[in-house]
């Protein structure tokens, strides 16, 4: 949430930054800004909406450093006003995070004569720097953060400092990339591809002092020395090709990972040390928000079907101010695309702090939250640009089913079968992949349906769950995802002649009985999309369009069965006019609480 770039170096900065921005939008798309200084002279622009409303204004931005912003609003309204860069005397700075001390910070400023100009929790930050400054850009920086409570990724600006950004984090994330003209700094390393050589990751509580030859990281003893690791991440693979948006793209790249992401457990990650933990274990705990818990209801279930060992599915906010019953013989599996997810990383550090043994599964091997984890276990699902997760969704799966029969295998039970089930996804896959076009039929001809359910049982219930999420989030429209069972006892009362039910079906034993669910509602009007890969069921009376899923297992099928459920959203959403890479209200990465 709230991406934020800065660069200084030999080129015009405004434009580094403003790329680097484009790159972030997915963090947030309320509001854009960028300060440059030229000499001791600030230039700042700011607007409202999404990073491409100061295009036209960077070419009137000179200097060689400088900093950006793009919001996601928590404090203040989504206007100019609450836009970033915030000033106050010399400074101007970036903010991603939440100030949670922010009203006694402004009672002290205001009463120390600094005037807010803004609703924000961040101008506080920008009014510290004015209240420390004794012209020493370090310490300033140090006294400033001490002051700030809790999640800040910050960068500054200073007119009496023409050639250094001062920047720091906590909790928030943080990157320095070093270039051939100079040295960036970003929110995540894809902002960074094709710009940069080697990128260092800041760890919690470091502070820097960024120059266009060299960059000085410290924390609160002294200067620190953190690892620089070659940037290998290619800036076309970020480019959404010919694909009319990045969640197009991203669909399709959801074969390569699986593929990737089987063949880097099998040869990355090493389970041998946590044997004998899978041995005695009595509990297991997926933890997630979002898609990412959805995966873990998905999880659960392969889990305590193959292993035998009990699963809960956890959802991260709700899980961090529970009180969970943890301890040795308990696994907690926190589940992440992308590893910053406050709420997520909140109940991981709950588990580590109980001693609780903790597995991370994340798309982002340098996140705070895999900082966390005793075991990482990555997804390989390459960047996610669009706000809906869709590959990286699949790669969890994927994850938590070779971890379910890992942890089968280590107990004794046959997991063989399992795992060569799981390698016939990618393929089968790609044969959905290649028919959403019957998928887009359906979305248009639903688009305008007052109310979409979406039903099943088990491992389709979880599907079902995500094609729901998928749909409102992008589409707009009123949905919810229920065990087929379910309906009867109150959901069934919105059924009308203007719904539409997508009956999820991937298992022989129980298609009769969600069979009956949809029968149900049709006959109070309902329109019927059925997925499954049972071909009578296609042509049963009531059934108004099928999307036949090829042949296959009962236990994995949500990796498949999702596909024409995100397709249906991002058909949907276009259809409606909507940007389904941007919708309203949201962001990826949600970094605050
Ligand atoms: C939905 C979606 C969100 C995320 C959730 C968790 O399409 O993307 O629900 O799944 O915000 O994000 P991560 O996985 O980064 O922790």
């Amino acid at each position: 949430m709230c991406g934020i770039v800065g660069y200084v170096g030999t080129r015009q900065a405004a434009p580094e930054v403003y790329r680097g921005l484009l790159r972030l939008e997915y963090r947030g798309y309320d509001s854009v800004g960028l300060a440059v200084l030229n000499g001791s002279s600030l230039g700042v622009v700011r607007k409202k909406g999404k990073v491409d409303a100061v295009r036209e204004e960077i070419g009137g931005m000179i200097g060689t450093i400088g900093i950006g912003h793009t919001r996601w609003a928590t404090h203040g309204a989504p206007s100019e006003r609450n836009a970033h860069p915030l000033r106050s005397g010399k400074f101007a700075i970036v903010h991603n995070g939440i100030i949670e001390n922010y009203r006694a910070l402004r009672e002290e400023l205001e009463a120390n004569g600094f005037v807010f100009s803004s609703d924000t929790d961040s101008e506080t930050i920008a009014h510290l720097f004015a209240l420390y400054d004794r012209g020493d850009l370090r310490e300033t920086l140090r006294a400033v953060v001490r002051r700030l409570e809790v999640s800040f990724a910050i960068a500054a600006l200073c007119e009496g400092a023409p050639n250094v950004i001062a920047a720091a984090r906590r909790n928030s994330p943080l990157i320095v990339g070093r270039g051939e003209t100079g040295y960036y700094l970003a929110s995540d390393i894809p902002a960074l591809a094709g710009c940069v050589q080697t990128v260092t990751v800041l760890k919690n509580g470091d502070m820097a002092l960024v120059c266009a030859d060299r960059v000085q990281i410290f924390d609160d003893r002294g200067e620190v020395r953190r690892q620089e690791q070659v940037c290998s991440l290619r800036a076309e693979t970020l480019e959404r090709g010919d694909n009319a948006h990045f969640m197009l793209k991203e669909m399709k790249e959801t074969p390569q990972t699986i593929r990737n992401t089987i063949s880097n457990f099998a040869e990355r990650v090493r389970l041998e040390p946590f044997l004998p933990l899978f041995r005695k274990l009595k509990k297991i705990h997926l933890i997630g928000c979002g898609t990412a818990y959805h995966s873990g209801l998905a999880g659960k279930l392969a889990i305590e079907r193959l292993a035998r060992v009990p699963a809960e599915a956890c959802i991260a906010s709700e899980y961090r101010y529970g009180d969970p019953i943890l301890g040795d013989d308990t696994l907690a599996i926190a589940v992440s695309q992308s590893g910053e997810t406050a709420d997520t990383i909140a109940a991981a550090q709950l588990d580590r702090e109980s001693g609780t043994p903790l597995f991370v599964v994340t798309n982002v091997a340098h996140s705070s939250m895999a900082s966390l984890a005793d075991l990482v276990v990555p997804t390989i699902a390459g960047a996610e640009t669009a706000v809906a997760a869709t590959k990286s969704y699949n790669g969890q799966l994927t994850a938590l089913y070779l971890l379910a029969a890992a942890i089968a295998a280590a107990r004794g039970a046959d997991a063989k079968r399992a795992e060569e089930e799981l390698n016939r996804y990618p393929e089968r896959c790609e044969e959905a992949l290649s028919r959403l076009e019957e998928v887009e039929r359906v979305a248009q001809k639903f688009k305008d349906a007052k109310n979409v359910c979406f039903l099943g049982r088990g491992v389709d219930h979880a599907a079902a769950l995500e094609g729901s999420l998928k749909l409102k989030e992008i589409a707009y429209i009123p949905s919810e995802g229920y065990p087929a069972g379910e309906l009867k006892h109150g959901p069934i009362a919105l059924i009308d002649g203007r719904s539409l039910v997508v009956a999820i079906m991937t298992q022989r034993r129980l298609a009769e009985k969600t069979f009956n669910a949809v029968a149900e509602v049709r006959a109070r009007g309902a329109k019927i999309f059925l997925i499954t890969p049972f071909e009578e069921y296609a042509r049963r009376e009531g059934v108004d369009d099928c999307f036949l899923l090829p042949k296959c297992g009962e236990l994995f099928s949500p990796v498949l069965s999702v596909i024409p459920l995100q397709a249906l959203a991002y058909y949907t959403a276009v259809a409606r006019g909507n940007d389904p890479d941007r919708p309203r209200n949201l962001a990826k990465s949600v970094t605050v609480e």
